[in-house]
């Protein structure tokens, strides 16, 4: 493998970037965003890399959610508020299932970029450039909104910097309250569904008022008062990154400042592409999108390429092929890795695989889709005798109406109700609720599984 430099990537061919224009502008935000500080700290990386090693093997599970895309216009210390404590809840009820700890990573301050299905957009005949992110271009459906303006990327810099510092002050002060439980599932008032997840909160309740009890103080105990919460979005646009690279004194170790953990997109990750040759020389967790399309060669080639000395946290594989074929790829890429002896957690990506078109017209996931790719997602690990790593969403705290069903049946004409997401649709608080306590199903019963195996 040839020496890596963080400009590397400007040497391989590149897919689903802007073309910006003004080369003197764009050269003066990189001079700049090189000279602020880094958004995140190696030893950072490194924690959450050993939290992912443990997730490998099954000691521990990832819960990655948060928004789309965010977007500046949405961008309020409520909603950040919002998504944190639903993935906190969720992360909660999570653990109650897997019984090991929950590790937590938003997709939040740096998922700004977007990759496209398509490079341009026609409406009522007018051909325009693709939307690519808030910090590319523009939403409105103008020629000029449309033009790629480098000055994003400071502006998406600081709302980065600003979202993270609410996120380390709600994981440092005590924000994650356990003390009401019962009171997450107000909102599910009806049916049998609702009282499935009463139960759960019930015995959740039980164990923490045990430990109440049983002098164990609260306060005082780290697990209880603060969290560990880690950032993280995909790696797309490169200039952006590699005015965030930093070396790190201790180690000599280059790493991407923008995020804890980055990942490579279903569409941007050519085993010979620019994305693969930034992300492989830095040392922060690294994810690869899986989708249809994923051949055992290139798959191959990647974890040559991206763990080339197979650390069992370097690598989070995240697998996205929609419900109802996750048995026609997962198996033989499981096979790949095994075959490989590599060291991967495995991730159920139940969003982008799933997105349909409404009667209606808005872009939608219906609730019982996720719901069926994850499962799938297990029963493969388990029949294949493989992990289960994590899951990862498409969320927010927001009660918006973009994906249809769950307990609240939202259907297609509700969508048009409170539809704000810049780009794919989101789960709403009580749907991504909904879904922890389902998946928390799934998890207790692989538990089971397991214990019956050892002494079966
Ligand atoms: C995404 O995670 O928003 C995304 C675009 O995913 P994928 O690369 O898997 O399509
Ligand atoms: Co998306």
């Amino acid at each position: 493998m040839t020496e890596w430099l963080k400009t590397g990537w400007r040497n391989k061919p590149r897919v689903q970037m802007p073309d910006y224009t003004d080369a003197a502008a764009l050269n003066a935000v990189e001079a700049q965003l090189s000279k602020y500080p880094p958004l995140v700290f190696a030893g950072e990386a490194r924690k959450l890399r050993q939290e992912l090693g443990k997730a490998a093997r099954g000691e521990a599970f990832l819960l990655q959610g948060g928004d789309c895309a965010e977007s500046f216009d949405q961008f309020s210390a409520d909603s950040i508020r919002d998504t944190f404590r639903v993935m906190l809840q969720m992360a909660m009820v999570l653990t109650y299932g897997a019984k090991v700890p929950v590790i937590k990573v938003g997709r939040m301050a740096g998922q700004f970029a977007k990759p496209r299905s398509a490079p341009t957009e026609t409406v009522n005949g007018l051909e325009l450039p693709s939307y690519r992110g808030d910090i590319i271009n523009e939403l409105a459906f103008t020629p000029e909104a449309r033009i790629p303006d480098p000055g994003k990327m400071l502006q998406a810099y600081t709302q980065a910097a600003a979202t993270l510092n609410l996120i380390r002050a709600f994981s440092q002060g005590g924000f994650a309250d356990m003390n009401r439980v019962h009171a997450w599932t107000l909102g599910f008032t009806d049916g049998a569904e609702a009282e499935r997840y009463r139960e759960m909160a019930g015995r959740i309740q039980d164990s923490i008022d045990f430990m109440a009890a049983a002098g164990i103080d609260r306060g005082a105990s780290h697990e209880f008062s603060s969290v560990d919460f880690y950032t993280s979005h995909e790696s797309l646009l490169l200039e952006y990154e590699e005015a965030l690279t930093r070396q790190d004194s201790t180690s000599g170790k280059w790493l991407a400042g923008s995020g804890h953990l980055i990942w490579i997109g279903d569409r941007t990750r050519q085993p010979d592409g620019a994305h693969v040759e930034f992300c492989r020389g830095v040392m922060n967790p690294i994810g690869l999108k899986c989708g249809p399309s994923m051949t055992s060669d290139d798959l191959k080639k990647l974890m040559a390429t991206l763990n080339p000395d197979n650390d069992a946290g370097r690598l989070t594989l995240i697998a996205r092929f929609g419900a109802g074929t996750v048995g026609d790829h997962l198996p033989r890429l499981i096979k790949t890795v095994e075959e490989e002896g590599a060291n991967v957690v495995w991730v159920c990506d139940a969003m982008h695989g799933n997105t349909i078109k409404s009667s209606s017209g808005y872009k939608t996931r219906p609730f019982d889709s996720v719901l069926r790719e994850v499962r799938e997602f297990f029963a493969v690990h388990a029949a294949e005798g493989t992990i289960p790593g994590g899951v990862h969403f498409e969320m927010t705290g927001q009660d918006v109406t973009e994906c249809t069903g769950g307990v609240h049946a939202i259907t297609d004409e509700n969508l048009s109700d409170r539809y704000h997401t810049a780009c794919d649709p989101r789960l709403n608080a009580s749907q991504s609720l909904e879904l922890a306590f389902l998946v928390a199903e799934e998890l207790t019963g692989l538990r089971q599984t397991g214990q019956n195996r050892a002494v079966g």
